[in-house]
């Protein structure tokens, strides 16, 4: 291929760039194209259209390979912790261990919230699902915290940074303890990030919380394995949100609305109430059927990028294991469901031919209610890890000096223009 693509129209040919990543296909830079030959191009759901420059995170959907700064998602998630990739998605490089040392102490010191910003969560009904309560309450911390939205000075942009990573456990861990009814639980410098999440989600006063190391190195994994996923769905809407200088907090407010749908980071929640639904093994060929009859989706399958096995889930199907070992729940007969029906699908003609593989979302279900969480927190985990993915792909847009504000355009359809018509000649 070579450096140019001619694109002919009207008998009028316009020759453009193509540019080329480290890996992944060629890009043709159609950028001067409307302007050249007074055409658009047309793709909803950008199918075929790469939406920004990244150097953060790259994925092989042909080959099922996830890195993250170079790095393979399987090594981050075996040999490394969720803050260490946080810092690594932020600035580029592993970090040095005093490097990291301040960085952890600089999470750490910002876990607190304001005092009135507790205030938000008695406004809410106590059975409000805490997806609802994350979009309004991380949307609240612009409201809070002014001096780190200027999103022109690079020190606000990296304390607004290191503010959401560390306070949204603490948030996220009060919308669970809101919706339980129990007292909020604060967060405690001497503990590890997962460590003091998991404390804030389940200890009570009346009884001294004892962490499991096995349980925290699986929350801490989980978190590795959400942490950044380049331009999904929720990323776009923080890249988009913010190329209008909106502030961070709002931006990031925007991407937990958007990961909150069943086709996004909904689909752990969903999956594991189909897996519930289904019940026992002996059901799995008349679930099956039903999705072949297109009544239904196969929840925790199927990715536009992956067209072969999720590496995410490779590493979350071992972790479900080791979760359900640790709480003595091995013959769990919603794992069973999951084991067969992964099975059945990867063998059957309908799936194999969609390239339909299980994505992170199968098996994150079963292990985060091994944890102790129920199905409405599922998507709001997600969206604690998501964040140091969406504020470093937000980080990078504004650092870009080629970034614009975000604006697609459209194919009308609609009516020709036309007069008014008053109401009595309707
Ligand atoms: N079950 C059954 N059929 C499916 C599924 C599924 N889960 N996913 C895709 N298909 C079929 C679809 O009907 C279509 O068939 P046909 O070509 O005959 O019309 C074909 O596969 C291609 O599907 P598509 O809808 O064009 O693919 P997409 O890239 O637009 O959608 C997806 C990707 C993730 C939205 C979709 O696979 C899906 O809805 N999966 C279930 C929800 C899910 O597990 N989401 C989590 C994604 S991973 C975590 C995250 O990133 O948030």
């Amino acid at each position: 291929m070579g450096n140019t693509a001619k694109f002919e129209i009207d008998g009028k040919t316009v020759e453009l760039p193509v540019l080329r990543g480290t890996d992944g296909p060629a890009v043709v830079d159609i950028r001067k194209l409307y302007a050249e030959a007074d055409v658009f191009t047309y793709d909803p759901g950008f199918m075929s259209t790469a939406s920004c420059e990244s150097k953060i995170t790259f994925i092989d959907g042909d080959a099922g390979i996830l890195l993250h700064r170079g790095y393979p998602i399987m090594e981050l998630a075996e040999k490394s912790n969720f803050l260490e990739v946080c810092y690594l998605l932020l600035h580029g490089e592993l970090p040095s261990a005093p490097e990291f040392e301040v960085f952890e102490k600089n999470i750490t010191y910002h876990t607190m919230i304001h005092e009135q910003f507790d205030r938000f969560f008695m406004g809410f009904r106590r059975d409000a699902h805490p997806m609802a309560i994350m979009t309004g309450a991380v949307g609240a911390l612009s409201a809070f915290y002014h001096d780190s939205t200027n999103v022109n000075d690079p020190a606000q942009r990296m304390i607004s940074a290191h503010r959401m990573i560390a306070k949204m456990p603490t948030i996220a861990a009060r919308a669970f303890k809101y919706s339980r009814g129990q007292p909020f639980v604060f967060p405690r410098n001497e503990l590890s990030y997962a460590e003091n999440f998991l404390r804030m989600c389940f200890s009570v006063p009346a009884e001294d919380w004892v962490p499991n190391p096995v349980l925290t190195r699986a929350m801490d994994r989980i978190f590795i394995l959400h942490a950044d996923h380049e331009q999904n769905a929720s990323t776009s809407t923080v890249r988009l949100a913010g190329s209008s200088g909106a502030n961070p907090f709002a931006c990031i407010a925007a991407g937990i609305a958007s990961l909150w749908g069943p086709k996004h980071g909904g689909a752990n929640e969903e999956c594991l109430n189909m897996l519930t639904d289904i019940g026992t093994v002996d059901k799995i060929p008349e679930f099956v059927q039903g999705v072949k009859d297109r009544r239904y989706l196969l929840m925790g399958f199927g990715h536009r990028v992956y067209k072969n096995y999720d590496p995410r889930a490779t590493v979350m199907q071992k972790t479900c294991h080791e979760v359900l070992k640790e709480v003595g729940a091995e013959n769990d007969p919603i794992l069973q469901v999951a084991m067969e029906l992964e099975k059945v699908a990867l063998n059957d003609p309908y799936f194999v031919e969609r390239k339909l593989y299980p994505n992170v979302d199968f098996y994150s279900g079963i292990t985060l209610r091994a944890l102790g969480f129920p199905p409405e927190m599922f998507t709001v985990l997600f969206a604690l890890a998501r964040t140091v993915g969406w504020i470093a792909q937000w980080k990078e847009m504004i650092e870009d000096p080629s970034q614009k504000i975000g604006r697609p355009r459209q194919i009308y359809t609609g009516a020709p223009a036309r007069s008014f018509v008053p109401v009595d000649k309707r």
